[in-house]
């Protein structure tokens, strides 16, 4: 622990610590373009000049390049480090257009800021600047060469942080560019994080150009609702429109990233066709008539068929705050108990991938990043959770051995094993690559049912893990029940949406699954269904199936899903940058997000321009929409019911894993709950075999594979048009007549309960045999597990 002072103040920090990162310990923010703490330092800018004047370093020193070391004293205002930086900003200002006025960047600008507050506000440079052309770069990113001060933390990130090749320094001396070789869409998933990164406008969000400057924005915390990882972001709103996503700090989440489908998936709040008014038998009315008619249609249902043929079923995308109402709803009514949005054996998986996340084995998404040997079983990092993949990249970058067992063809940007088996194999996988005693003996009779080509990516994933100090597993949830019970390894589940966690949290263990509902309301057992913030015919499609033999569907939402067209009651209902929330992440990680704005129609569209209307006098146009849990409060109401004040609190208090915490007051970092182990074994996950036929297995895309990101137009931009595409293995083709060496984009149809839906057949030897990849979208949902022969026919 090297002591030194920094401007008369003494700081004990870790050793290795630069000097630039141990005044910041003391709040002592020393100018800086290119250190950044997620990049270390480059030494480009010279703008963290510091004068050492005792100790072991003497002199005008860049602070960014240089270690902690004990005795040290630091002046940060020594005249001759102010001069210096001075001048280093003069001369970075030499070529620069000075257009803050039309810059993006303006109003949060570190080029501005130091600029400013060096004291400069007179250019003595009289020559030509140089110049440069820009290029397109894609959708989200617009480059302004001209701008650019060569700090290359943009390159450093691109490079080295992430793993892409196709942006990045050329040319040399004076004329340093950075960009592409050609003109294109940026390759990197990642490449959003560039406009966060870039100290000047030379890489800004392209999307939010000229919508807003930075201080005319609301800004609030927030919580990514894309994937289960929970990302913390900060969401930017204008007007009653969400502007832009910044990647939020979380130093055991996402670090100092996002994803770009986190980022560029916002938008949904402000489509037109959002349900923003309550709705009757089709028809728009005052909310308080929808909720009058509700009450007494489900009082009435209740009364004829008794309430138990009533049910909720919760969406995997709603706060807790809703989950817990919904069930506490139900309880007071005496409904159903509640179904989440899966089936009984998912919840179960996803209650149990939890519950094995004890202190000794839960690892956080930054500790993954950490680790020197990562065993990925089940999931497919870049489209299951990509900021995953960034974590497992910074992982390899240390060393980390990292193997992916998926069926599906797997892409990272990072030296890694991937070993293709289809999931009836993944606990023989867990069981060799664990290095259980019989998994061992069967493996050196090479006994167990891999193909022979696996075995080396096998004997590789066994020794990596075996020698490591910091192995990690990240497992899809079914595979929980078959987890080595080894405190050294490990654990972080990817759970299948935002608010997995959250349900299977709060549910009860013996919660009926959407499976069970489905037979229940096709049985007639079901007479009245209430469905809070999930769609059913992108996702269920047996439960869709069946809607007509309700007497009452009533929705609650705020995407116009098809789910809520074909209600009889529709209630609207906030988003989460409205109405704010508590998210389970998928290793448990409570987390809260804060409203940002207020519901209401964007005013682009209510003033017919770009200005707020100048009358005050009238309601806000569209404000109808409230958050599920008051609107299920009211509605508990209305039924004569009374529900907890905080129906949150009162179930947390009855979980062991939650009861205790202050969930009012969430640490900035998220709280994880100490899950206290399986209470009983389950019974082996039952993978999914294909003794004949081949296995579906769904994959994601980067965008616009989750329901608010199908809604959001930028992300569905995004996504290709055309029929959906299929993946088959080349000797599975053969062997089913389709391969015949020009088979790869093959047009075919796929049977989907009574349709057939067209699609492009594409062949692949980079993955499992017996399985075939299937998009997850909404026309593809619900095929059964084992797709028989007549399942794929030419078209
Ligand atoms: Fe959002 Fe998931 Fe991307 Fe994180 S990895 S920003 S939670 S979509
Ligand atoms: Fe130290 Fe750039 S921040 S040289």
């Amino acid at each position: 622990m090297p002591d030194l002072i920094i401007d008369g103040r003494a700081v004990s920090v870790p050793k290795g610590t630069m000097v630039i990162e141990a005044a910041e310990r003391l709040g002592i923010m020393i100018p800086r373009f290119c250190w950044h703490k997620a990049l270390g330092a480059a030494g480009a800018c010279r703008m963290c000049a510091v004068m050492f004047t005792a100790g072991p370093v003497k002199g005008l020193e860049m602070s960014c390049m240089t270690p902690a070391a004990d005795g040290m004293v630091v002046e940060t205002f020594h005249p001759e480090a102010v001069a210096f930086r001075r001048s280093i900003i003069e001369l970075l200002m030499v070529n620069h257009p000075h257009d803050c006025p039309v810059c993006d960047e303006g109003g949060h600008c570190l080029l501005q800021d130091e600029t400013i507050s060096g004291g400069h506000s007179l250019r003595r440079f009289p020559g030509r600047k140089r110049t440069y052309l820009d290029q397109n770069l894609g959708p989200f990113i617009q480059h302004e060469m001209n701008r650019c001060i060569h700090c290359y933390r943009c390159a450093r990130f691109y490079q080295e942080y992430c793993g892409y090749r196709d942006f990045g320094p050329m040319q040399n001396a004076n004329r340093v560019y950075f960009g592409r070789f050609d003109d294109g869409a940026l390759e990197n998933p990642f490449a959003g994080n560039l406009a966060d990164l870039c100290p000047t406008g030379t890489l800004t969000d392209k999307p939010a150009r000229f919508v807003s400057r930075r201080w005319d924005c609301l800004r609030a915390p927030s919580v990514c609702l894309h994937c289960s990882l929970g990302c913390n972001v900060t969401a930017l709103s204008r007007y009653r429109r969400v502007a832009r996503i910044e990647a939020r700090e979380n130093a055991a989440v996402n670090g100092s990233f996002i994803c770009d489908r986190g980022r560029f998936s916002a938008g949904y709040e402000a489509i037109p066709e959002r349900p923003r008014s309550a709705r009757l038998d089709g028809n728009a009315v005052p909310a308080i008539e929808a909720e009058t008619a509700l009450a007494a249609r489900l009082a009435a249902l209740a009364e004829k068929h008794g309430p138990g043929s009533i049910a909720i079923l919760g969406g995997l995308r709603s706060t807790m705050e809703t989950q817990a109402a919904g069930i506490a709803l139900a309880q007071a009514a005496g409904w159903r108990a509640p179904a989440f949005f899966a089936t009984r054996t998912e919840q179960a998986a996803t209650q149990a991938a939890l519950a094995v996340l004890t202190p000794p084995r839960a690892r956080s998404l930054a500790e993954i990043g950490k680790a020197d040997a990562v065993l990925v079983l089940g999931v497919s990092p870049l489209f299951d959770a990509p900021m995953l993949a960034l974590a497992l990249r910074q992982a390899s970058r240390a060393g980390a051995k990292i193997i992916v067992a998926d069926p599906r063809p797997v892409a990272l940007p990072l030296p890694f094993t991937h070993l293709p088996v289809p999931p009836r194999q993944f606990p023989a996988v867990l069981a060799v690559a664990t290095g259980s005693p019989d998994a061992a003996a069967a493996a050196a009779q090479k006994r167990l049912p891999f193909a022979p080509e696996l075995w080396p990516g096998l004997e590789t994933a066994a020794k990596a893990l075996a020698a490591a100090k910091r192995p990690a597993l990240v497992f899809t949830p079914g595979l929980a029940a078959a987890l080595p019970d080894d405190d050294r390894l490990g654990l972080f589940p990817v759970l299948a949406q935002a608010s997995s966690a959250g349900a299977a949290l709060l549910a009860p263990t013996d919660a009926p699954g959407l499976d069970e509902l489905a037979a229940d309301v096709a049985a007639g057992r079901v007479k009245g269904l209430v469905v809070v913030e999930a769609d059913l015919f992108a996702a269920a499609p047996g439960l869709a199936a069946v809607l007509g033999k309700l007497d009452l569907l009533v929705v609650l939402d705020y995407l116009p899903t098809p789910t809520v067209a074909a209600a009889h009651i529709v209630l609207p209902t906030t988003t989460i940058f409205e109405s704010g929330g508590i998210l389970a992440a998928s290793d448990g990680r409570l987390q809260a997000a804060s409203p940002v704005q207020s519901p209401g129609d964007p005013v682009a569209r209510d003033g017919a321009g770009s200005h707020p209307p100048r009358a005050f006098d009238r309601p806000l146009p569209g404000t109808d929409p409230a958050p599920a849990a008051f609107l299920l409060d009211r509605l508990a109401r209305g039924l004569g019911l009374t529900l907890p004040r905080e129906p949150l609190a009162a179930l947390a208090a009855a979980i062991p894993a939650l009861a205790g915490l202050d969930l009012a007051a969430l640490p900035q970092d998220g709280l994880r709950p100490a899950f206290a182990g399986l209470a009983a074994p389950l019974p082996a996950p039952l993978p999914l075999s294909a003794e004949s036929g081949l296995a579906v297995i769904y994959t994601d895309a980067l965008f616009a594979t989750d329901e608010p990101g199908r809604y959001a137009p930028l992300a569905q931009a995004q996504t290709q048009a055309g029929p959906p595409v299929l993946l088959l293995h080349a000797d599975d083709a053969a062997a089913l007549g389709l391969a015949d060496g020009l088979a790869d984009g093959l047009a075919v149809s796929l049977e989907c309960g009574n349709r057939l839906v067209p699609a492009t057949l594409h062949l692949s030897r980079a993955m499992a045999r017996g399985v075939i990849v299937v998009p997850r979208v909404p026309d593809l949902a619900g095929l059964p597990p084992i797709l028989g022969p007549c399942g794929l026919r030419r078209r």
